[in-house]
């Protein structure tokens, strides 16, 4: 089977790639390598890899790639808030007009597509969000992302799965994302500065989301057009307790707190992840482990790293995406 992957160099691409390529798959990426990354350089004499430097919104590329391909994972985007709210229009044409154009393309071809759950943020106050819960979201980000899902979930059969906030090493890193920031700056600034502690996240590592996307390719016709959460259903943690956590791996490592920021999508939620488990899926990954192997991941990251990994935000303070 031939796998169409947008943006598959980025930090999720990163992994997805070399997890398809070992079980058989063929893969076909085109990613217009917005952060010069080199991430899938060890594939390239590898037969069943082909890599494209290419923008998603030349279409007649789009369209001659979505024809030879059996499976798209749109992966390609204008990723997180502070990104998508620094140019919206952009945001737009990548992260819904690609979704547009791959399903007017990629007709009868089977569609994995991963949006964030960040706009069960200001759900209607339940207790535990489920795949039935209504999507609000509020930052362009969020709101860009649902409509690719709603249009999706309305013309096509895809697969939709709803990650957690992800964690973990991928060789196009993030240190952006919540457990992979706090976790830099626990062993880089040793001090950090959290705002609204008590809002609860869940979380997943990267390779449960890539063994996700392979679990569902293989069971695609079971699974067609369904919805899923993918989080771990013990991690349903606050700031508070995550850090707690960290503190555990990092010594001397000092938190103070203090509501010198808001997260625009108020992402302060219980997840289940109970439909997705009752698949048979499992998730093979804690986030004891995932802290670990971050820590290890750093060592050889850090000393490398310029001020732009801090995302503009000032020592000690996180940027909590
Ligand atoms: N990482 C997470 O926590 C998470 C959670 C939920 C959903 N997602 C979704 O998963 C996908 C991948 O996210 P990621 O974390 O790997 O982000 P990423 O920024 O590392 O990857 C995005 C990739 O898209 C490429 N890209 C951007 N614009 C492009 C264009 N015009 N043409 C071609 N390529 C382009 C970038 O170069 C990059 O390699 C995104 O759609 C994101 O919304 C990620």
């Amino acid at each position: 089977m031939k796998i169409l992957i947008t943006g598959g160099a980025g930090y999720l691409g990163s992994v997805l790639v070399e997890k398809l390529l070992v079980a058989g798959y063929e893969v076909i990426v085109i990613d217009k390598l917005l952060f010069n990354q080199t991430s899938l350089l060890q594939y390239t004499s590898n037969p069943n890899f082909k890599f494209i430097y290419g923008d998603v919104r030349n279409e007649i590329l789009l369209e001659k790639l979505c024809k030879e391909a059996d499976a798209i994972i749109p992966l390609a985007a204008i990723v997180g808030f502070p990104a998508c709210a620094a140019d919206p229009k952009l945001a737009k044409e990548i992260n819904f007009n690609q979704i547009v154009n791959i399903v007017k393309f990629g007709k009868g071809k089977k569609i994995l597509y991963p949006n964030t759950n960040s706009g069960y943020g200001i759900g209607e106050g339940q207790t535990e969000c489920t795949e039935e819960s209504p999507l609000n979201p509020i930052s362009v980000y969020g709101q860009t992302k649902c409509e690719a899902e709603n249009f999706l979930k309305t013309s096509t059969d895809a697969i939709i799965f709803r990650l957690a906030t992800v964690f973990g090493v991928s060789p196009r890193m993030r240190t952006d994302l919540l457990v992979n920031d706090f976790t830099y700056k626990a062993i880089t600034d040793k001090y950090i500065v959290v705002f609204e502690k008590s809002f609860r996240r869940n979380f997943i590592h990267i390779e449960d989301v890539v063994s996700a996307f392979i679990f569902m390719l293989n069971h695609y016709d079971e699974y067609r057009g369904e919805i899923f959460n993918v989080g771990l259903s013990d991690a349903n943690l606050s700031k508070q307790e995550l850090l707690e956590k960290i503190q555990a791996h990092v010594k001397d490592f000092a938190v103070v707190y203090d509501d010198y920021y808001e997260d625009p999508d108020k992402r302060d939620y219980i997840v289940s992840n109970e439909k997705i488990e009752a698949t048979g899926w499992k998730p093979e990954w804690d986030l004891d482990k995932g802290i670990k192997q971050l820590i290890q991941g750093y060592q050889m990251i850090v000393p490398k790293m310029g001020a732009e990994f801090r995302n503009g935000f000032p020592l000690g303070y996180a940027n909590q995406t």
